[in-house]
This record gives C-alpha cells, sequence and structure tokens, in this order.
C-alpha cells in the first residue's frame, strides 16, 4: 500500500522538479497555458500602449492611475475588472471604444488582437502570473519609481506652523500667571490682616487674570516645540497643566461664593490660592530645571 503510494508522488515530485524549472512565475493561481499566454499578451498591450500615461515610474500618472502593469492590483480594483465578466468591466469598456489609449496617444488605439486578448483575459478571471521573463520585467517597471516630489522645507503644514510659532511664546507667558498669582496671595495676605472686605474684589481680579493667564500659558506649552523629553521636562508639563486647572477651580470659588471674611469659604478659598502658588512656583521653577538643570539656584 505504502509503495504504490509512494511511487506516484516521487514521480510527480521529479516531474514537478522539471516543471518549476520551466519559465514560470511562483504564483499559487491555476496557470494553465492558456492563461499564461493570455496574461503575457495583455501585459505586453499595457507595456506598448498604457505604460507612458499609467507607468509607476510617473510622479503624476493620468487620471490617477500608475499601475497600469501590476496586473494584480488592476485585477484587484473592482471599478475596472469584474473577473469573468469583460462586459461589465469598465477597463475592457474603455479600451473595446477607444477612449483608452485615447485617439491622441502616439502609440495609437488597441488593435482587434489587443482586445481580444484583455477580453480572454477578464474572462478567465484576470490573472495575474506572468512568464519568468515578464515576471522579471515587470519587476523592473514597478520599481521605476519616479523620484520623490520634494517636500516642502521640514513637512510642516501652514497650522503646524502657526502652532510651532505659538508655542513659541510659551516661556514668555510664563511670567503673568506667576506673577498675577504671587500678587493675589499678597492681596489675601493684606485683606487677612486689615480685616478690610475691599481687598476681596482685589484678590478676585488678580486671581482670574492669573487663572486666565495660566491656562493660556499651560496651552502655549503644549504647542512649544520642545524636542527633548526628560523625566523633568514630563513632570513640569503635567504639573503646568495641573496648575492652570487648579487656578481655574480657585477662581471659580472666589467668584461663585460669597467669601466674606471669617466664613469657611473663604478660608478655603485662601488654602486654595496658597497651594495655587505654590504650584505656579514650582512649576516655574522646573520650567527653569529643563534648561538649565536642577541645581541652577544652587548657592
Ligand atoms: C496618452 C496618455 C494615455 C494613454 C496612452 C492611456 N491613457 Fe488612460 N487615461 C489618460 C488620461 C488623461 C486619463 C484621465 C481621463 C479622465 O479622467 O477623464 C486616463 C484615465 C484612465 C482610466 C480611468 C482612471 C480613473 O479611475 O478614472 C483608466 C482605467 C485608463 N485610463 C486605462 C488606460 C489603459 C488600459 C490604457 C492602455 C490601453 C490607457 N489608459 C492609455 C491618458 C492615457
Amino acid at each position: 500500500m505504502k509503495h504504490t503510494l509512494l511511487l506516484p508522488a516521487l514521480a510527480c515530485m521529479l516531474f514537478g522538479g522539471l516543471l518549476s524549472a520551466a519559465p514560470l512565475a511562483p504564483e499559487g493561481e491555476a496557470q494553465s497555458k492558456e492563461a499564461l499566454l493570455v496574461t503575457a499578451a495583455v501585459f505586453e498591450f499595457f507595456e506598448a500602449k498604457c505604460n507612458d500615461c499609467h507607468g509607476a515610474q510617473l510622479a503624476k500618472p493620468k487620471g490617477k492611475f500608475g499601475y497600469t502593469m501590476d496586473l494584480k492590483r488592476v485585477a484587484g480594483n473592482e471599478e475596472y475588472v469584474v473577473p469573468g465578466e469583460p462586459d461589465k468591466s469598465e477597463l475592457y469598456r474603455l479600451v473595446n471604444e477607444d477612449e483608452m489609449p485615447g485617439k491622441d496617444s502616439e502609440h495609437g488605439v488597441a488593435n482587434a488582437a489587443e482586445k481580444l486578448a484583455l477580453r480572454q483575459w477578464i474572462q478567465l478571471g484576470a490573472p495575474s502570473a506572468l512568464p519568468a521573463s515578464l515576471a522579471a520585467w515587470q519587476t523592473e517597471l514597478l520599481n521605476a519609481h519616479a523620484p520623490e516630489p520634494e517636500k516642502p522645507k521640514v513637512g510642516r503644514t501652514f497650522f503646524q506652523h502657526v502652532s510651532v510659532w505659538l508655542g513659541s511664546f510659551h516661556a514668555a507667558s510664563t511670567h503673568f500667571p506667576i506673577a498675577l498669582l504671587m500678587v493675589a496671595v499678597l492681596s489675601e495676605a493684606l485683606g487677612w490682616w486689615t480685616r478690610k472686605e475691599t481687598w476681596l474684589t482685589c484678590t478676585r481680579f488678580l486671581l482670574l487674570l492669573g487663572a486666565a493667564s495660566a491656562v493660556n500659558t499651560a496651552a502655549l506649552g503644549w504647542l512649544n516645540a520642545y524636542s527633548g523629553v526628560s523625566s523633568v521636562y514630563k513632570f513640569h508639563q503635567w504639573l503646568g497643566t495641573g496648575t492652570a486647572l487648579w487656578a481655574v477651580l480657585t477662581a471659580g470659588c472666589a467668584v461663585l461664593f460669597e467669601c466674606r471674611e471669617g466664613s469657611p469659604e473663604r478660608a478655603r478659598l485662601r488654602g486654595a490660592l496658597f497651594l495655587g502658588a505654590a504650584l505656579v512656583g514650582l512649576t516655574g521653577f522646573l520650567g527653569g530645571a529643563i534648561v538649565y538643570g536642577l541645581d541652577y539656584h544652587n548657592w
């Protein structure tokens, strides 16, 4: 039993070895001789009459169709080819009705043999396997890419350019939230010291401006095109973002609640303001440390 199977198997292997030495491209499709011939004919037709306008070598192929020699891709485009159905295939219609190649093409329209080959190719399911010599030539044609069109400098879009430019104001803008929140603490301290309600107006004013400028500074920070990644930088980034949020919350408390001297709301506001000023100071320190190192305040 084993021997009866072994012999035909051996024969197949030998025969297969001989066959694979024949010029067949290693494609996994049914490769009847007819399909191979028809595919080769279509390939040669495309090369002669389409490739000048639709080849991979073109930076701007006509009709944005630049892969005419890539039969597999052409066959896979269902807008062009319905495998097995030439009459439903736009590609066949274009060629059959002499729309492609256009009458002004220097190679002229497709002749009857070329039209027939294309029709048969689609009828056979639009196979892509080619005889080995053509397959090698196909690879060469498909790799003949046009040189990349020159990119505008650094590849930035206009909006990226604008946002990077805006981001460059981050460092300058940090002065506002730092100073405003610190002075708000001073105003609050004076209010506590003098027990005069009028200081609250001043605190509110400074706090509102401080919170707005903190949000602005944090936003510019995110736009800033800083390219380093250190843990100090990461910490600064998130602490700054958190500080801006904290300042907004604190300003909200100052506006929404009456905050009379001696009330729990006022005590809460004072605490929040104090913490906010500490946060903004720490964030500023870390921002400096990104550039100068953590020891830049050493005595
Ligand atoms: C002289 C240049 C030229 C040649 C040669 C040429 N074409 Fe075209 N082809 C064009 C132009 C130009 C368009 C765009 C026409 C349009 O969009 O109205 C186009 C469009 C196409 C499109 C439609 C693309 C799309 O998706 O809209 C297909 C398919 C096509 N050609 C196939 C072929 C085939 C197949 C051949 C060869 C048999 C061929 N062309 C030869 C110039 C050419």
